[in-house]
C-alpha cells in the first residue's frame, strides 16, 4: 500500500494550484466512462474534485479505474491542471481544475449504497438514519457537524474568557423535578433502586454555586422521556451555566455575548445586542404565545369589550361566561380566501379545541359575512379599527377560554405567516421574554405547578403575594426566543431556605417527599448559599436555527426517532435473562 498521506483536501484545490502534483484520498461520488477516459468525482469532508484517468497518462491507473464504483475509497496521485475551455463547472469551488491521475490505489471497495451520497436526495428518513454513516458523508451533514463543533468551540472560548469554568456533573443521579418523565437505570448493587439520568444538571449547578465555584458552565447531555417532536429529542445537549452574585440582567448580558459569539463564529450570522425584551403578558396578549415569532406582524387583538353585548350569541355568551373573543386580520385576505379556504383554517383551529372560526371580510361594499347582521355598523367599525383592518383584509375570530383562544390563534397566525410567505427567512429575531408568572394552575390535578421549575425565585414584589394570592406572583424567569423558537430558559434562583420552603408548600409537596427527593439540596441551601442565577440554551436548537433546518435531527450526529429508537444500532433492545436476573428484574409485558 502506498503512503496515504494526502497533499491536499479535495475541496481546496484552485486554478492557481495548476501545475503542482497532488495526492488525494476520498470516496467516489460518481464515475463516468467517456469512452477511453474515465472521470471520477472524489469526495472528502472538504468537498469534491474531478479526477481524470487517461490511458495516455497511465495505462495501469486507467485499467484499475474500470473497477471503481460509488463509495469506493481511493488514494489518487496526479497533476493538478486547468480544465479545458467549456469544461469548467461554475457550481463547484474546484470547478476550474481537475487531477490528471498517474497513480491509483483502491483502498477499499463498497457495497452499492441504498441512496446516492449527495445533497439533493429524496430518501425516506428511516433509510438515512439506518445508514447514518453514509448520510453523514453528505456535504450538508458534514457542514452541520462542523457548525456544531464551531458553536461548541466558540462557547468554550467565550465562557472561559468570561471566567466560567467547565465542571462535569454525574449522569447517574437521583430523579430531578424538571417537569418531564425521567429515564431510569436500574442499579445492580442496590436491587429495586434506580438512577435517573439528568433532565438537566439543575441541582448540581446550584450546588456548585454553594461550593464557591462562582461561575460554572458545561455542555451536558440531558435526557427527558417525553414525546419527541421537531425540536425535541429524548437525549439532547444544553449549554448550561450558572453565576453567583448575579441578577437577571447579568445572565442576560452574558447570554447576549454568547449568542453573538456563537452565531458569528459558527455560522457567520451577524448579531446585534442587546436583544429586545417583552413581558410574558404582552407576548400572550399580542401573539397568544410565550415564544412569539416577531418576524411578521398579524398580531392578535382582544375584542371582548366590543362584542360583549352584541347579538351574535357565540361571542356574547363566551364573554359573559368569562371567556375571550380575539381576532387577527389577514392583509389582503378578503379576495384570496374562499369559503373552502376558510373551512380549512377552521379545521386547523379545531385541532386546538376552537369550536369555530368566525370571519368578516372588509370589502369595497362594506363588511361581508354571514354574521354581519348580528352587529351594528358602529361595532363593526370599532372591531376593524382595533384590528387595524383595512379594505381588502380578512378578519378571523375565535371565542373561547383564554387558553383555547391563545393556542388556536397563535397557531393560525404561524400557519398564515408561513403560507402567505410573510416571513423574512434572512432575519434572526432574538427576543427575551421576561416577567413570567411563578405558578401555573393545573386544573386537572387541582394544584399549582411551577411555571419554570421549583427553584425559580419570585420577583421581590411578589414575595408578599405568596401568602395572599400566589397565582398572581411573578417570577424571575426569562426565556430567550429566536424566530419563534424557545432556545434558552433560565432564572434567578431561590437562595433562602424560608422562601424555598414556602414554594414547596404551595406546590403541595409533602415534607417526606421533599426529604426523600432533595433533602440534600434543602440542607445545602442552609449553609450559606450565595444569591445566584443561570440559564441553559439548547445547543441542538441553536444549530438548527443557524442552519435554517426545521428538525433538530438534522444537526445531531446520531439522533433518535419519534419512538425513541436509534435505527442504526437498534437501541433500545432486549437484554439477556442473565442481565435481568442480576438486576432482579422480571419483564411483565
Ligand atoms: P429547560 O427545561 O427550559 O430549562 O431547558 C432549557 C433549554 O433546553 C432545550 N431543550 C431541549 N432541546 C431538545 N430536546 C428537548 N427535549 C429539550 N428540552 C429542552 C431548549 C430549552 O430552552 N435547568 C433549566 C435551565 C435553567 O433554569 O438554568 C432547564 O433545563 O432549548
Ligand atoms: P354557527 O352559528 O355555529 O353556525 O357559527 C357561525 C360562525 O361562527 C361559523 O363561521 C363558525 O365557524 C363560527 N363560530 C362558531 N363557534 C365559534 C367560536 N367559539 N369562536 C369563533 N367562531 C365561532
Amino acid at each position: 500500500m502506498q503512503k496515504m498521506k494526502r497533499s491536499h483536501y479535495c475541496g481546496e484545490l484552485r486554478l492557481a494550484d495548476a501545475g503542482q502534483a497532488a495526492k488525494l484520498t476520498g470516496w467516489v461520488m460518481r464515475r463516468r466512462d467517456h469512452g477511453g477516459v474515465i472521470f471520477v468525482d472524489l469526495r472528502d469532508k472538504s468537498g469534491i474534485t474531478q479526477v481524470v484517468f487517461d490511458p495516455m497518462i497511465s495505462q495501469v491507473a486507467h485499467e484499475l479505474a474500470n473497477q471503481i464504483r460509488n463509495e469506493f475509497v481511493l488514494c489518487v496521485s496526479g497533476k493538478i491542471r486547468g480544465r479545458g475551455e467549456g469544461a469548467t463547472n461554475p457550481n463547484l469551488p474546484t470547478g476550474e481544475i481537475e487531477i490528471a491521475a498517474d497513480q491509483l490505489e483502491i483502498l477499499n471497495t463498497a457495497q452499492t449504497p441504498p441512496f446516492l451520497v449527495e445533497d439533493d436526495i429524496n430518501v425516506a428518513e428511516e433509510v438515512r438514519l439506518k445508514h447514518r454513516y453514509l448520510d453523514l458523508r453528505r456535504p450538508k451533514m458534514q457542514k452541520a457537524l462542523l457548525t456544531r463543533h464551531k458553536a461548541m468551540l466558540a462557547c468554550r472560548n467565550y465562557m472561559s474568557e468570561q471566567g466560567f469554568i467547565e465542571v462535569e456533573t454525574p449522569i447517574l443521579m437521583n430523579s430531578t423535578p424538571e417537569g418531564a418523565r425521567d429515564v431510569l437505570v436500574p442499579s445492580r448493587l442496590n436491587h429495586g433502586q434506580f438512577y435517573a439520568l439528568p433532565q438537566s444538571p439543575q441541582q448540581f449547578k446550584q450546588i456548585l454555586m454553594m461550593s464557591g465555584i462562582d461561575r460554572y458552565f458545561q455542555i451536558p447531555k440531558c435526557f427527558r422521556d417525553e414525546d419527541t417532536r421537531a425540536d425535541r429529542q429524548l437525549e439532547f445537549t444544553q449549554i448550561d451555566y450558572e453565576m453567583s452574585f448575579a441578577t437577571q440582567d447579568d445572565v442576560i448580558e452574558i447570554t447576549e455575548g454568547l449568542m453573538k459569539r456563537i452565531f458569528e463564529e459558527a455560522a457567520d450570522i451577524p448579531v446585534n445586542v442587546p436583544f429586545n425584551r417583552m413581558s410574558y403578558a404582552d407576548a400572550m396578549s399580542r401573539f397568544g404565545s410565550d415564544k412569539p415569532d416577531t418576524r411578521f406582524d398579524m398580531e392578535l387583538y382582544n375584542l371582548s369589550d366590543l362584542v360583549a353585548d352584541c347579538d351574535f350569541k357565540v361571542f356574547s355568551s363566551v364573554v359573559s361566561n368569562g371567556g375571550q373573543v380575539k381576532g387577527l386580520a389577514v392583509p389582503d385576505g378578503a379576495n384570496q380566501f374562499s369559503r373552502r379556504d376558510i373551512d380549512e383554517l377552521t379545521n386547523l383551529v379545531a385541532v386546538y379545541q376552537a369550536k369555530g372560526l368566525a370571519w368578516i371580510k372588509v370589502t369595497e361594499n362594506g363588511f361581508d359575512s354571514g354574521i354581519v347582521k348580528f352587529f351594528t355598523e358602529e361595532t363593526l367599525n370599532a372591531i376593524a379599527e382595533r384590528m387595524k383592518a383595512t379594505r381588502g383584509d380578512l378578519m378571523l375570530f375565535v371565542a373561547d377560554t383564554p387558553k383555547v383562544v391563545a393556542d388556536s390563534l397563535s397557531n393560525l397566525r404561524l400557519h398564515l405567516g408561513r403560507s402567505l410567505d410573510l416571513i423574512d427567512h434572512n432575519r434572526y429575531d432574538f427576543l427575551w421574554v421576561v416577567d413570567f408568572p411563578l405558578f401555573e394552575w393545573n386544573a386537572e390535578e387541582d394544584r399549582y405547578e411551577p411555571a419554570h421549575h421549583l427553584f425559580t425565585a419570585p420577583s421581590d414584589d411578589s414575595i408578599p403575594l405568596l401568602d395572599t394570592d400566589p397565582g398572581k406572583a411573578q417570577s424571575q424567569h426569562y426565556d430567550l426566543v429566536i424566530n419563534g423558537n424557545e432556545v434558552a430558559s433560565g432564572s434567578v434562583r431561590i437562595h433562602r431556605w424560608e422562601i424555598q420552603q414556602k414554594i414547596l408548600e404551595h406546590l403541595n409537596i409533602s415534607p417526606e417527599e421533599v426529604k426523600s427527593r432533595f433533602g440534600y439540596f434543602i440542607e445545602a441551601l442552609q449553609y450559606g448559599t450565595p444569591p445566584h442565577a443561570g440559564i441553559a440554551p439548547g445547543l441542538d436548537r441553536l444549530v438548527m436555527i443557524m442552519l435554517g433546518e426545521e428538525n433538530i435531527r438534522e444537526v445531531i450526529a446520531f439522533p433518535k426517532t419519534q419512538r425513541g429508537a436509534c435505527l442504526m444500532t437498534g437501541a433500545p433492545s432486549d437484554v439477556t435473562d442473565f442481565q435481568l436476573e442480576e438486576l432482579s428484574i422480571k419483564i411483565d409485558a
